[in-house]
């Protein structure tokens, strides 16, 4: 049996021992277990800033241990202070969690998540992209967040603007060979102009949808509409801004329309812009290549319209105002029937009020007698 001094001694004893170990537990432990959080890139550098160290992964693919102060100089994120940990949130210290990634692009796909926590806005609409769709398929090369923008490295994606197309161009470099010989790829890359389209504003950015659908197909004239319908800017370059109205009007415009108040039933696959002006490869109309060149358009209407004979296209006002300049036989013709037609018209009305008169005055006279 033990009596109370026995029991006071021990605890004499046991006392200063626990102590130590909550001591030790409170400071030392959690002390090299946790660096002290402004200092996680110096920490994690402390090993990552050294060249030459790799890592191999299952199927043999090698990660690139070092990362580079320079690299990490130019990223939007550093002067922030978003460092290491905020993206490999599950990596403190060293030993790291096992890697459960087979391949470089699996491991990529698993960490790039990390982006989701503060660009939740974006993840989300990206989600909903052709990019994700083809990837939840299998196609794994489909791009996540770090093929568009780099994961150590993210900078501004947008400056200068001709960035965007180099962007898509790593994967899409076809097209992007294309658009960059057309007028609105030319005045981009060789003028520096801003107001042309790049890939992203007929496409969207973080949403891109399947652009062969028949949707997308009907709305391609308000797509063009935004710059080419804006009298302003269209002034800027002496083009015409009536081109969409006037489109509107034509035999192709009205049938896209009445399809688009869903008539479906009627539909012809009708030409929209792009039909007859190219879509990558649009050109300046007088340029010789262009599809809508005079020695070209007879062969564009006859994609659609195999029958059509020499006067088809000179039949054809094209989308412009008529005009003397352009079109004086038409326009003489327009200018004939537009002062005809209301003449005839008050004749008919004069001859009718005379005989009106006339009646009255016929009759006031019969009832006179
Ligand atoms: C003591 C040296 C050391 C420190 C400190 C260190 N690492 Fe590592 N890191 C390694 C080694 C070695 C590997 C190779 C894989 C392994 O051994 O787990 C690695 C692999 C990685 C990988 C790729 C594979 C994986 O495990 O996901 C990432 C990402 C990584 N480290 C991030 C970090 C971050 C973030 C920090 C700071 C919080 C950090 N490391 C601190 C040595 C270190
Ligand atoms: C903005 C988020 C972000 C930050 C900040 C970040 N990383 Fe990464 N890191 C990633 C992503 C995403 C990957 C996956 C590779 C990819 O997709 O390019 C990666 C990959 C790695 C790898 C594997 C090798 C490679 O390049 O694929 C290492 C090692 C690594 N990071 C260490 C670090 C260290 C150390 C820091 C801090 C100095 C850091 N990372 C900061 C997002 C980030
Ligand atoms: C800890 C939060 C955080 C994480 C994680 C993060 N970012 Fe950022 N990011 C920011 C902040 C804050 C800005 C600056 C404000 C802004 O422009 O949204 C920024 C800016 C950017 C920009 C530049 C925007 C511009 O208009 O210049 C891009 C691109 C970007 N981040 C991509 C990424 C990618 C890709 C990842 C994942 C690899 C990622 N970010 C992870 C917080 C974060
Ligand atoms: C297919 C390439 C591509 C992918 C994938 C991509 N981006 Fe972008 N991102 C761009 C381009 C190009 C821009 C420039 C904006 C523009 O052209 O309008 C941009 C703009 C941004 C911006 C700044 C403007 C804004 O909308 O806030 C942020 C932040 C950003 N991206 C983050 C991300 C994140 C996070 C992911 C992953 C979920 C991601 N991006 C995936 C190409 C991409
Ligand atoms: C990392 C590679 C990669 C990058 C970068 C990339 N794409 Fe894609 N894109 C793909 C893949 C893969 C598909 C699916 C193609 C398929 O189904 O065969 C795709 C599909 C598309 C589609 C749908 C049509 C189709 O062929 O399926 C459009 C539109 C598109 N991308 C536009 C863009 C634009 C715009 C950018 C730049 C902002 C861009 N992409 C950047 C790989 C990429
Ligand atoms: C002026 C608007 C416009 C611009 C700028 C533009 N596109 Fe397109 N793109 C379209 C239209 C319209 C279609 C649908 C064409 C069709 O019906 O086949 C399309 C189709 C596509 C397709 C899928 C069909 C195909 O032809 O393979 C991809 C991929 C694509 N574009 C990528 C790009 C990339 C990358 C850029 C930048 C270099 C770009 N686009 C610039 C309007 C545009
Ligand atoms: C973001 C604004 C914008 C969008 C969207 C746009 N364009 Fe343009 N386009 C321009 C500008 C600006 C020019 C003048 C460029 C120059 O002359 O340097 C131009 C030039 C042209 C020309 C050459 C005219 C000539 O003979 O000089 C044609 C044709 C054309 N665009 C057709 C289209 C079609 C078709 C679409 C839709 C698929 C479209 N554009 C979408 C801004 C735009
Ligand atoms: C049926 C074929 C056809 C369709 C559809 C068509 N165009 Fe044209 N477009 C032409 C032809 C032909 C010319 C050159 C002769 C002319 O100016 O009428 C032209 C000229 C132009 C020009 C140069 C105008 C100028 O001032 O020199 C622009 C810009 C243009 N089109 C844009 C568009 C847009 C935007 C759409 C859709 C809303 C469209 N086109 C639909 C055939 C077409
Ligand atoms: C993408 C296909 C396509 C292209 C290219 C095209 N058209 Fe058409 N066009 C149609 C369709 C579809 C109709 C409707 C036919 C119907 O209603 O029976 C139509 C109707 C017409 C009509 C009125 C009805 C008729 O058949 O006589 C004229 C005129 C016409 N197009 C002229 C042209 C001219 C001129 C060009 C070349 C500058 C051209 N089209 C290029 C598809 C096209």
């Amino acid at each position: 049996m033990i009596n109370k001094t026995t029991s006071i001694r021990l605890l004499w004893i046991v006392s200063p021992v626990l102590l130590a170990v909550v001591f030790i537990f409170l400071t030392i432990l959690p002390g090299s277990a946790k660096p002290i959080h402004q200092r996680t890139e110096e920490y994690c550098l402390s090993c990552h800033g050294k060249e030459g160290n790799t890592y191999a992964l299952p199927n043999g693919d090698q990660l690139n241990l070092y990362i580079s102060k320079d690299v990490l100089s130019h990223s939007v994120h550093s002067p922030l202070g978003i460092e290491c940990e905020a993206c490999h949130t599950e990596i403190t210290t060293y030993p790291h969690p096992a890697v459960a990634a087979q391949s470089k692009r699996e491991f990529s796909r698993t960490v790039y998540t990390a982006c989701k926590k503060c660009h939740s806005k974006v993840y989300d609409n990206n989600m909903d992209s052709v990019h994700a769709k083809v990837a939840s398929e299998g196609k794994q090369e489909a791009p996540i967040c770090t093929d568009c923008h780099g994961a150590h490295d993210v900078q501004s994606p947008d400056k200068p603007r001709s960035k965007v197309s180099q962007t898509c161009n790593k994967c899409h470099s076809d097209i992007n060979h294309l658009y960059e010989g057309s007028v609105h790829g030319k005045a981009l890359l060789e003028d520096n102009n801003n107001d042309v389209p790049v890939c992203t504003d007929c496409h969207g950015v973080h949403n891109i949808q399947d652009p062969r659908t028949e949707e997308f197909r009907i709305n391609t004239p308000e797509l063009c509409a935004r710059c080419h319908a804006n009298k302003e800017l269209m002034d800027k370059y002496g083009l015409n801004s009536d081109v969409y109205d006037i489109y509107k009007l034509s035999w192709h415009g009205v049938d896209v329309s009445v399809y688009k108040a869903k008539w479906p039933t009627i539909w012809h696959d009708s030409a929209v812009c792009t039909d007859c002006h190219g879509v990558h490869d649009i050109l300046k109309t007088d340029d010789p290549q262009s599809k809508v060149n005079p020695q070209n358009l007879l062969a564009t209407c006859q994609e659609c319209h195999p029958d059509a004979g020499p006067n088809w296209t000179g039949a054809w006002t094209g989308h412009n105002q008529i005009s003397l300049e352009r079109t004086p036989f038409v326009y003489y013709t327009n200018l004939f029937y537009s002062s005809l037609t209301p003449f005839i018209l008050w004749i008919c009305v004069i001859y009718v009020v005379l005989q009106i008169i006339h009646l009255m005055v016929d009759r006031a006279r019969r009832s006179l007698k």
